[in-house]
């Protein structure tokens, strides 16, 4: 049931010369709930009825007739505000739930629309960092949730795969490298010749030059730099699927930088024919001067291309290719300058499209909580941050519920699941600090509170040996004040998705989550669900079917597991 649309109908056939859907809009939700359920401001309306806010308030109040929706309404300084009646409100979000099921929430508003979603993305023997861990998982979330509004999604992995880098490690791997050494070593044995690479070319700045010989041979096609190119990159690629595996995380495309590299030479001529690129000591460029932005850089004097090159190439690309109706890239803060730049330059090229791109940016994630065994620092290390959560959360299993079964897969969507949360708690756009008392406390506003609350769930569910859903159960066992919470939290369920779809921002569930699962908690500790009266019985065990439904459908859309026994 719409309750806005209904109040706004009555509201809109009581007042001449108001329309239902301005009214509509203006609709909040008060504050505190014994103000009402409902409340429509009527200041903004004072001038076009040309009445005091409180009498129009108090016109409606008079003319709200009895409507099975609301079983009062009152007048106060210049608020209109109604009551749900509780039963019919219970027996709306119940059938709400169970006929959409795992649908619940789901959506059309992006039916016949594409949206292209740039995340992940780590560099080609680079370490897989805490960074990309973070829009691997922003990423994954706003897939899942642009899907279940019916956009069709294109999920692309831009892997680093092209620059100057390869050429440093080309030259590093030709002058101190060891086939079986990187065959074992993988990124971490990459890395290494990387960074000598580095130490040595500050004595012999020569090295500088043969690197830079080599990128320009393999974007010429050379034969044996690509073939090392590509050794590094299936090394490379096998570490991060291993993540990508533990995350549950999959792309639709993973065409990287490289992909671009037979593109770019058209993006370069139109960039030329269209009078943007100017030339600066050999190198090309396109000013941005006029919008207060550094110059940027599409080639190298030696004619080598750059990353601003390949992101205009491959947005030329995915434009053509899936005609998105947006296309989103999740990276850290500290890239905003390049995306303002580029996207600038797509739009001094003359596209219409250029304002469909959008750079999703999120803070910085601190480890310096996090001790990590092999190796110092905390850029390397993610998956065995991953895999400390899973080794943690078993020690929690173990502790808790010994007789556990299928421990290992269990700790593993707990713990993941709980780095996933943690990582989405908050506005991506600010820094998170890492502490592992919060990110598995079983209490908290963590993922395993959401899912163990899930889990508690179920077994009620499976004490009272329900299988099918509830139906036709009295709604009015549900008036209390713990019952009516959780009904209003899985209420406003389908307002988050669409929220979260709108601000491009997962915590928005996320957020819901933990609010449905303390209200449910609130609700489980105050009402005994499994009494005698079969009645009672019946309704409580419907509200704990329509919670466990949408908890897991809400879980789901963020990337984590809802395991049935924790
Ligand atoms: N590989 C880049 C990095 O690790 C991120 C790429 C983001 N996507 C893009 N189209 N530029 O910083």
């Amino acid at each position: 049931m719409d309750y806005k649309s209904i109040m706004a109908g009555l509201a809109a056939s009581a007042l001449q010369g108001a329309d239902a859907a301005s009214l509509e809009a203006m609709i909040e939700v008060p504050p505190n709930p014994e103000m009402g359920d409902l409340s429509l401001p009527c200041f903004k309306l004072s001038k076009t009825l040309r009445k005091a806010p409180q009498q129009i308030a108090e016109e409606l109040a008079k003319a709200f007739t009895a409507h099975p929706a609301f079983s009062r309404s009152v007048a106060v300084s210049g608020y209109f505000n109604v009551y749900f009646d509780k039963r019919t409100f219970a027996e709306s979000v119940l059938n709400a739930v169970r006929e959409a099921g795992e649908r619940y929430g789901a959506g059309t508003v992006g039916a016949g629309k594409t949206i292209v979603i740039d995340f992940s993305s780590p560099n080609i023997a680079k370490p897989f960092h805490v960074g990309h861990l973070r829009s691997t998982v922003i990423g994954n979330a706003l897939y899942r949730i642009h899907r279940f509004l019916g956009y069709d999604c294109v999920g692309i992995n831009h892997l680093g795969d092209w620059g100057t880098q390869f050429g440093k490690l080309i030259t590093a791997y030709k002058l101190w490298g060891d086939e079986r050494q990187v065959e074992e070593g993988g990124i971490e044995e990459l890395m290494r010749l990387y960074v000598k690479f580095h130490d040595e070319a500050e004595a012999k700045p020569e090295l500088e030059d043969e690197a830079r010989a080599w990128f320009v041979k393999l974007e010429r096609g050379d034969a044996e730099s690509l073939e090392l190119w590509r050794w590094f990159k299936d090394i490379s690629y096998k570490e991060f699927n291993r993540i990508y595996d533990l995350l549950g995380v999959t792309f639709d495309s993973d065409a990287g930088e490289s992909f671009y590299n037979d593109k770019m030479g058209v993006v370069v001529d139109e960039l030329k024919e269209k009078g943007l690129l100017e030339e600066d000591q050999g190198a090309y460029l396109v000013r941005l001067d006029e919008y207060n932005m550094a110059p940027a850089l599409i080639l190298k004097k030696d004619g080598a291309t750059l990353y601003h090159t390949r992101d205009i190439a491959a947005a030329l690309y995915r434009h053509k290719t899936y005609g998105f109706d947006k296309a989103i890239y999740v990276t850290d803060y500290a890239q905003n300058l390049h995306f303002q730049q580029w996207f600038k330059v797509i739009d001094l090229m003359g596209y219409e499209w250029a304002d469909r791109l959008v750079h999703v940016q999120f803070g910085r994630v601190n480890l310096e909580g996090v001790k990590f065994s092999t190796r110092k620092g905390n850029v390397v290390l993610l998956e065995e941050l991953l895999r400390q959560a899973i080794d943690k959360t078993r020690d929690i299993i173990e502790s808790k519920n010994p007789s556990l079964e299928n421990k290992d897969e269990i700790a593993k969507q707990v713990g993941v699941g709980a780095i996933i949360f943690n990582d989405l708690s908050n506005n991506r756009i600010k820094d998170i600090s890492f502490s592992w008392k919060d990110v598995l406390n079983f209490e908290g506003e963590s993922g395993p509170y959401v899912q163990y609350t899930y889990a508690r769930a179920r077994s009620v569910l499976r004490k009272a040996g329900l299988s099918g859903a509830e139906a036709g159960v009295d709604a009015s066992l549900l008036e209390n004040a713990e019952a009516q919470q959780v009904l209003k939290e899985l209420a406003a369920f389908p307002d988050k998705v669409l929220q979260a779809k709108e601000k491009l921002e997962p915590s928005v569930i996320s957020r819901h989550l933990i609010d449905i699962a303390q209200s449910f908690n609130r609700f489980y500790h105050e009402c005994p669900i499994l009494v005698d009266d079969a009645a009672l019985k019946s309704a409580r065990l419907a509200l704990v079917q329509s919670t466990c439904m949408v908890l897991r459908v809400g879980l789901g859309l963020i990337g984590l597991q809802a395991p049935e026994r924790i």
